[in-house]
């Protein structure tokens, strides 16, 4: 499905990571990889985990560091020349802003979530423009559906979601006539340690368990299908396109 992709993953932290099996399932569809890390602190968990893929390629990329992005497509340029696929599966907002009462949220927790969780996708995908061009390419980010309803305790990471989702859908009109095509996957709650940040995120899995309309929850693999069918050329006539892979959560109103 993806035989002679590269594709670049952002976001994997540990063995949890949807950034982690989303890069598995694409290297087993034979896509080429490579993975960015956020710091030196997770840079052995990086290793770790990404040792039983063949021929990986491991950059650093702090998000908040502007010459971190430059130097990775520098990186990207010189080893392989083109990108067919980019995943953005990064967020962070500080802990405070993530329970109780959002109108209690500061300036500088709003800008650091919305910096770090929707700005990065504009830059990563700037970036990605000029190694994309020639061939075209797919986008993907990964959101929530908090960031397009309100969701008890998701506060901020709502508000830099929703952020995001526009971002995605106005990059994918600008690059789209370039064949870039940008989209958003939007999970339900899996445990992972971004999650384990959200107040009460135990209580999510409950309720999707409980009144999804398939009775359960998903896993990072299905998220990892889904975002493959997305980077492969099986998708080619597909952009700006939310694709909720959330056991169908999204279409109860009760
Ligand atoms: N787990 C869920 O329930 C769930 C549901 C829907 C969407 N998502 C989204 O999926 C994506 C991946 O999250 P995850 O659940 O796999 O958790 P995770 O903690 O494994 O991944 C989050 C990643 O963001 C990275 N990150 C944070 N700040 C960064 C920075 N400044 N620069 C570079 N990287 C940075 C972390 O290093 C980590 O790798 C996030 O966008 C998250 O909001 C998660």
């Amino acid at each position: 499905m993806l035989d002679g992709k590269r594709i670049l993953v952002t976001g994997v932290a540990n063995h949890r990571s949807i950034a982690w099996v989303v890069a598995k399932v694409c290297a087993e569809a034979g896509a080429q990889i490579a993975i960015t890390y956020q710091n030196e602190r997770l840079k052995s968990n990086a290793e770790k985990v990404t040792k039983e893929l063949e021929d990986v390629l491991l950059l650093p990329c702090d998000v908040t560091q502007e010459s971190e992005t430059e130097a990775l497509f520098a990186t990207l340029q010189e080893k392989w020349g083109q990108l067919d696929g980019l995943v953005h599966s990064i967020a962070f907002a500080d802990r405070e802003d993530l329970k109780g009462a959002f109108h209690e949220t500061s300036r500088a927790g709003y800008s650091l979530a919305n910096d770090i969780s929707a700005y990065s996708l504009v830059t990563l995908a700037h970036h990605a423009k000029p190694l994309m061009e020639t061939n075209g390419g797919s986008i993907i980010c990964m959101s929530y559906l908090g960031g397009e309803r309100v969701v008890p305790n998701y506060n901020m990471m709502g508000v830099a979601k929703s952020a995001l989702e526009m971002s995605a859908k106005y990059l994918a009109a600008d690059l789209g006539p370039d064949q870039i095509r940008v989209n958003i996957v939007s999970p339900g709650p899996i445990k992972t340690l971004a999650a384990a940040g959200v107040a009460g995120f135990g209580g999510m899995l409950d309720v999707v368990a409980q009144r999804s309309p398939l009775r359960r929850n998903i896993s990072q693999e299905e998220v990892g299908k889904a975002s493959a069918f997305l980077l492969s050329d099986w998708s080619t006539g597909i952009t700006g396109e939310t694709i909720h892979v959330d056991a169908g959560y999204h279409v109860m109103g009760m």
